[in-house]
């Protein structure tokens, strides 16, 4: 199965932990995404899918064989909150199409969905040596919009007025973040830490 050679176990975070989806996430993705809030900035149609949607949803992109997904798990409790996933893996051009999904309204806006995407996006560019990550997200997804961002996702278009949503219309915006960039990033987060070790070091 090409999961269990992509994806280890689990993936550790400081907050989060990213685990293969099991069969018993199945209620919690029911939950999720029958959710209206969460269709709303989520899916291309107007309301939430129908419980067998999601069901085959879950089957598919979630547990299935060729499915790159992972549970979202609050490190200190365990806790399920949400799933990511790759999509549209081309090995030949080394890239893939990120999705990210947390469904616990509680735990928006508590870092977990961008260390979450920091987890994926490591992975990818380390483990599975692509070469651009990609993503779409609605111009009115501010919160989704800055956790990429700080991830070091850039807008590199956007498809306009591809969605209708609350009584206007709206732009699909494309981001993404090259391998190099990635690697760029990580060498000024390395340096800035061993900075702040030596200037310990010598106080
Ligand atoms: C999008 C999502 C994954 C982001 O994860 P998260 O844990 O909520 O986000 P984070 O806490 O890591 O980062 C949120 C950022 O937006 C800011 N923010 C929080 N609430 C906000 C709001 N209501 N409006 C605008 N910005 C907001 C935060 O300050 C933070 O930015 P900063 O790092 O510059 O301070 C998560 O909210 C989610 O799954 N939402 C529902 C489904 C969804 O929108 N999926 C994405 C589809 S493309």
């Amino acid at each position: 199965m090409l999961h269990r050679r992509w994806f280890p176990e689990h993936l550790e975070g400081e907050t989060v932990v990213l685990r293969r989806h099991t069969r018993e996430n199945l209620a919690d993705f029911q939950r999720w995404y029958a959710d209206p809030e969460v269709a709303r900035l989520t899916r291309y149609q107007d309301g939430p899918m129908r419980p067998e949607e999601i069901e085959r949803f879950f089957l598919m992109r979630a547990i299935g064989p060729d499915a790159l997904a992972m549970g979202i798990h609050v490190k200190a409790s365990n806790r399920l909150i949400g799933s990511c996933a790759f999509s549209q893996f081309d090995g030949d051009n080394g890239s893939a199409l990120f999705h990210i999904t947390i469904g616990e309204h509680d735990c928006w806006g508590k870092g977990y969905g961008g260390e979450a995407t920091e987890l994926m996006v490591d992975h990818a560019f380390s483990a599975l040596n692509l070469h651009r990550v990609a993503l779409t997200v609605f111009a009115f997804n501010e919160r989704a919009i800055r956790a990429y961002a700080r991830v070091g996702f850039v807008d590199e278009g956007r498809a306009r007025e591809a969605i209708w949503r609350d009584g206007k219309w709206w732009d699909e915006i494309h981001m993404s973040i090259l391998e190099p960039e990635w690697r760029a990033r990580r060498w000024q987060e390395r340096a800035a830490a061993d900075g702040r070790a030596s200037i310990t070091r010598r106080a």
